[in-house]
C-alpha cells in the first residue's frame, strides 16, 4: 500500500487527516476482523491459522513479540488471554526478545503482533523464534508482508490500510484478532465451557457499537479538554490490570504527535516513585475500572486518584458511566458505556486516542506525519 500523502480529501474519506478518518474506523476495525470468523453454529472457526490442532492443544506457552503500540494490544491480551486459557503469556518487545536467549520449545507459540508487517525487530525476533523450533502465528493488517510470510500461520486484522503515522484502528483490531486467538485456544484446549465463549465473543461483538457511542458523545469533552491543556508541560497516565497498557498507549499517542512529554505506568507504581512527578496544576490521566460489584481495583485507583488530587494536580479521568466516585475528584471525565472489564480497553483508548490528535491540531502539528517517524520502522 503506497502512502499519497497528499491524498485528496475522497482519499482521506472528507476528514481533514487519516488519523481521523481511521479513529473514526474504529468500530469497523474490530468488526471487520470478526467477520467470517464464526461458523453457522456461532463456534470460532479458524481455519486460517494453519496449525494443527493437535500441536495448539500441546501448546503450554505463548511469547508475543511486537514494538510499540503494537506491544501495548499484546500486553492487553495478555490478561485475557491468561485467563481464558491457563497458560502463560509473556510480552516482549522484539527488539529485546533474542537478545536475552529465551527459552523456547516446540510447545511455545510466539505470536508476532504488527500493522505494517515489515518491522525489522519483529521480523528478526521471529526468525530467532523459528531456528529455536517455536511455531510463530502472526496478527498482522498488510497482506502478503514479510512478517506472516515468514511466519507458519497468520491472523490477519481487516483494519483496512493505516496511513497515519500513528496507531489507532489497527490497535483495537490487534486486541480483537488476539482476543480471538486466546478464545480459540480455548475452545481447541477445552478450557473454556462453549457458552462462556459464546458470551465472551457476544461482549466483543456488541463493541463496535460502544465504540461509536464515545466517537459520538465524548468528541467535544476532549476537544475542550485539549484546549484547557494545549500548553501543559507534561501528562502522566496511570492505569490498572487491562487499564495499564491502555495507559501506555495513550502517553505514547501523546507523545508522538503532539511531541509532549509523558510518562505512562501501573498506577500501583504511584507511592514507589513517581508520585514525585506529581505537580500543581499538571495534568495526570486515570484509567479507571468498573465500579460493579466490591471492585478492588475500582477503589485502588479512586484512591490513587485522591492522593494525587492532593497535590494539586488537574485530573483526568476515563471512567464508566454511572461511575459513583469519579466525578467527586476529576476535573474532566470522558465517559465510556458499561462493558466487561476486558472488552474496556476497546473504548478506553478512543477518547485518548482524539485527545492526542486535537492536541497536535492546536499545536498545528502534522497529525499524519510526526516529526522524527516513520510509518514502519523497517531497519533494526
Ligand atoms: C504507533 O503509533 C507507532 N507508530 C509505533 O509504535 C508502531 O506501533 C510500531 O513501530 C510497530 O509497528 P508495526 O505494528 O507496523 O510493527
Amino acid at each position: 500500500y503506497t502512502v499519497d500523502w497528499d491524498a485528496s480529501a475522497a482519499e482521506k474519506g472528507g476528514w481533514d487527516s487519516f488519523m481521523d478518518k481511521e479513529i473514526h474506523e474504529d468500530p469497523a476495525a474490530v468488526q471487520r476482523t470478526l467477520l467470517g470468523r464464526l461458523d453457522k453454529n456461532g463456534d470460532l472457526n479458524l481455519d486460517e491459522v494453519r496449525i494443527e490442532e493437535h500441536e495448539l492443544k500441546a501448546i503450554d506457552k505463548i511469547i508475543v513479540v511486537a514494538c510499540g503500540t503494537a506491544a501495548y494490544a499484546g500486553q492487553v491480551a495478555k490478561y485475557a488471554i491468561e485467563h481464558w486459557v491457563r497458560i502463560p503469556v509473556e510480552i516482549e518487545l522484539a527488539h529485546e526478545f533474542r537478545y536475552r536467549d529465551p527459552i523456547l520449545t516446540p510447545r511455545t507459540l510466539v505470536v508476532a503482533i504488527s500493522q505494517s508487517g515489515e518491522t525489522m525487530d519483529t521480523l528478526m525476533a521471529l526468525r530467532h523464534a523459528r531456528e529455536q523450533g517455536s511455531k510463530v502465528l502472526a496478527i498482522c493488517n498488510t497482506q502478503g508482508a514479510s512478517i506472516p510470510r515468514e511466519s507458519d500461520a497468520v491472523l490477519y486484522t481487516h483494519a483496512g490500510p493505516e496511513v497515519a503515522v500513528a496507531s489507532t484502528k489497527a490497535f483495537v483490531a490487534q486486541i480483537t484478532a488476539a482476543y480471538v486467538l486466546g478464545l480459540y485456544l480455548a475452545q481447541v484446549k477445552g478450557a473454556m465451557f462453549r457458552d462462556e465463549i459464546q458470551a465472551t465473543l457476544d461482549a466483543l461483538k456488541a463493541m463496535p457499537r460502544k465504540i461509536q457511542w464515545i466517537l459520538d458523545t465524548q468528541a467535544a469533552t476532549v476537544r475542550k479538554a485539549a484546549e484547557q491543556l494545549t500548553d501543559a508541560k507534561s501528562f502522566l497516565f496511570l492505569g490498572r490490570h487491562v487499564g495499564y497498557p491502555v495507559a501506555m498507549e495513550g502517553a505514547l499517542k501523546l507523545k508522538e504527535i503532539a511531541y509532549t512529554f509523558t510518562e505512562g505506568f501501573a498506577a500501583g507504581e504511584l507511592k514507589h516513585g513517581p508520585i514525585a512527578l506529581v505537580d500543581e496544576g499538571e495534568p495526570v490521566v486515570f484509567i479507571v475500572p468498573p465500579a460493579r460489584g466490591r471492585n478492588v481495583l475500582h477503589a485502588k485507583v479512586i484512591s490513587g486518584i485522591e492522593e494525587v488530587k492532593a497535590r494539586g494536580a488537574a485530573i483526568i479521568a476515563v471512567a464508566e458511566e454511572g461511575d459513583p466516585d469519579v466525578e467527586r475528584y476529576a476535573d474532566i471525565v470522558f465517559w465510556r458505556p458499561k462493558c466487561p472489564t476486558l472488552m474496556s480497553p476497546l473504548v478506553d483508548v478512543v477518547p485518548l486516542q482524539l485527545f492526542a490528535m486535537d492536541m497536535a491540531k492546536l499545536k498545528g502539528y502534522d497529525v499524519d506525519k510526526p516529526r522524527n517517524l516513520a510509518k514502519s520502522v523497517t531497519v533494526e
